[in-house]
């Protein structure tokens, strides 16, 4: 999928790149930047995956990609290359797309980012950039610098905003392009990468920038906990946090988007940085309650689940059979990290629940998952003999379910929408106990 405003940058804007990291954020940014017509070289430690890239498969699902790996490979602007050293020699630039994962105690394991630094330290031309895309803690790139102890190469931030499932779309559309660097010159130099998306440039210090992200994550993941609590007051007051959220989306300061309820948020960054934030904070004498109280709601939502589940079922999940739909983090995405519906799903098998569960995007038992938990590939036969029918992630499909096949496979007609992804009127019609969120 190439974008509209795909204007390949003019000759004298081209440039040598290296992209360290062919993950989630690696592997679009590496082909969105080749497709802009950059020389790219991507690179990573796990050979398995350069082999496959190398041969036009990618290793992430997301709309478009495909299409821009096959055009860069093509066109010789995009290869792949077992990370080493050596392959930043020649780059101008240098983006760091490394895994910053979530340590036990909340805080962010920036080891292997580290590590990275100090192999390519003495191999980085005169004059190169090191931009940080990952998401480091604030400080970082300055303690980059101090790693690569190189007078004549620059560190920049240069935080992604990229949802999973629409990376390309957002690479291409950003809202913003923020780069956090000492020199606005050399900020200037990053930002007109992307200066064909059209999109405002903030030029800021690292590490404004590096809060920025930070902050963005935490705002949209106290945003999703209060939209919850919204939900589950209505529920209380006996109100319809549909139309709650409704009314509540028209006015611009609050905006339509985020406004659904959920069983929780999660997946691989909202999680990981509000806990970082909320970690950072306090390292450096600050408890950013908000945040905090997010995190707690957050886990009381997925616990407010599992109680409606129970009750469903009678009041105790013991030995019982519960179909699930949905347990990737959100529709449109294969991952299972921090995803609340595997969590839910563990909740109900530390009770001793049976769980027979359905996703479009998940064919077959994997790690993430209970030993309780059996993966269907049929969405109707998850349902066979269960009591209860437990929606959690919001995929289309699902909507356009026959309900009849699926009440003559349940044992008790009970729907637990933890997506209000359905409609209850038709179910209701159709003699299902519906559950929803703060739905009367
Ligand atoms: C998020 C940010 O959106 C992105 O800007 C950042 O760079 C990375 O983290 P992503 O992890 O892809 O992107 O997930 P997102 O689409 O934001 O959803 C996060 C969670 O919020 C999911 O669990 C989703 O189901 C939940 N969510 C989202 C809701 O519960 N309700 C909503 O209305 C929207």
């Amino acid at each position: 999928m190439m974008p509209a405003m795909s204007k390949v940058a003019g000759e004298r804007d081209l440039a040598a790149l290296t992209v360290l990291g062919a993950g989630y954020v690696g592997l679009p940014t590496a082909v969105c930047l080749a497709a802009l017509g950059h020389c790219v070289v991507c690179c990573d430690i796990d050979a398995s995956k350069i082999e496959s890239l190398a041969l036009g498969v990618a290793t992430v699902s997301e709309e478009g990609l495909q299409e821009l790996l096959d055009d860069g490979i093509s066109s010789g602007r995009l290869r792949f290359v077992v990370d080493s050293a050596e392959a930043v020699e020649t780059a101008d630039m240098v983006f760091l797309c490394l895994p910053t994962p979530q340590l036990e105690d909340g805080s962010v394991d920036v080891s292997i980012l580290e590590a990275a630094v100090h192999r390519i330290g003495s191999r980085l031309k005169s004059g190169a950039v090191v931009v940080t895309k990952s998401t480091v803690p604030m400080g970082q790139a300055q303690k980059i610098c101090e790693i690569l102890r190189r007078d004549d190469v620059e560190v920049v931030s240069n935080p992604e905003f990229l949802r999973e499932g629409h990376a390309i779309y957002d690479t291409f559309h950003p809202e913003r392009i923020v780069v956090g660097a000492r020199d606005p010159d050399v900020a200037e130099r990053v930002g007109k990468l992307w200066s064909t998306t059209g999109a405002p440039l903030l030029i800021t210090d690292p590490i404004t920038a590096e809060t920025i992200k930070y902050a963005s994550n935490a705002f949209l993941a106290a945003k999703l906990s209060f939209v919850n609590e919204v939900a589950n007051l209505c529920e209380a007051v006996g109100a319809d946090s549909e139309g709650v959220l409704h009314g509540m989306s028209y006015d611009h300061r609050i905006g339509a988007d985020y406004l659904n309820p959920s069983p929780g948020w999660g997946g691989p960054c909202l999680s990981k940085d509000a806990h970082a934030l909320v970690n950072i904070s306090k390292e450096f004498g600050y408890d950013f309650a908000m945040v905090r109280t997010a995190i707690e709601v957050n886990e009381r939502q997925m616990d407010l689940i599992c109680e409606k589940i129970r009750n469903s079922v009678g009041g105790v999940l013991a030995g019982r059979v519960v179909a699930v739909w949905g347990l990737t983090f959100k529709a449109g995405t294969d991952d299972l990290r921090n995803s609340p519906a595997v969590e839910i799903t563990r909740r109900l098998a530390v009770e001793g629940a049976i769980i027979q569960a359905y996703d479009p995007s998940v064919q077959s038992q994997r790690p993430e998952l209970s030993e309780n938990v059996t993966v269907h590939s049929d969405r109707y036969e998850a349902c066979r003999n269960a009591e209860v029918l437990v929606v959690l992630t919001e995929w289309e499909e699902f909507r356009s379910s026959d309900f009849d096949k699926v009440s003559s496979e349940l044992a008790q007609p009970n729907i637990v929408d933890g997506r209000n992804a359905l409609d209850p009127a038709i179910l209701r019609r159709l003699a299902f106990r519906y559950v929803g969120l703060g739905r009367p």
